[in-house]
């Protein structure tokens, strides 16, 4: 199975141009990791180091995500803060299954893939719809 490249899909856009371009750069680490496995995904080293990328990336978004929040004066910033908590965790439980080589890489990519839609994009389109009132 080939991988196509992903784009940041409009629904998953929050509207906010700087949360928007960094959910873009984590696209960009997925992409590099699709581009590994499209690869054959033999050099576990290098696929390894992609994840901790995708990693570092996620967790400096979510510091400045939480920075912009609380400047924004969300109210339920606690909880989006452990939801951001949790997301970090299972990161690194995708690394700890690479890391064992338990698990196809193509098992990988599709939990990763539903990680970022499911705790990435989606959580923070709602947000940013309880931020700015239906304009118009
Ligand atoms: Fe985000
Ligand atoms: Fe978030």
């Amino acid at each position: 199975m080939t991988f196509r490249k992903l784009e940041l899909p409009e629904a998953l856009k929050t509207g906010h141009a700087v949360i928007d371009a960094q959910h873009a750069r984590i696209l960009d680490a997925i992409n590099r990791i699709l581009e590994r496995i499209n690869m054959g995904g033999r050099n576990r080293e290098a696929l390894e180091a992609e994840l901790l990328a995708l990693s570092n990336e996620v967790r400096s978004h979510f510091h400045d995500e939480e920075r912009l929040l609380a400047q924004m004066g969300y109210s339920d910033l606690k909880a989006h803060r452990s939801h951001h908590t949790k997301t970090l965790r299972d990161l690194d439980t995708i690394q700890d299954i690479f890391a064992e080589n338990v698990l196809p890489a193509e098992w990988i990519i599709h939990t990763i893939i539903h990680l970022f839609i499911s705790d990435v994009t989606v959580p923070d389109s709602l947000i940013a719809r309880k931020l700015a009132p239906a304009a118009g």
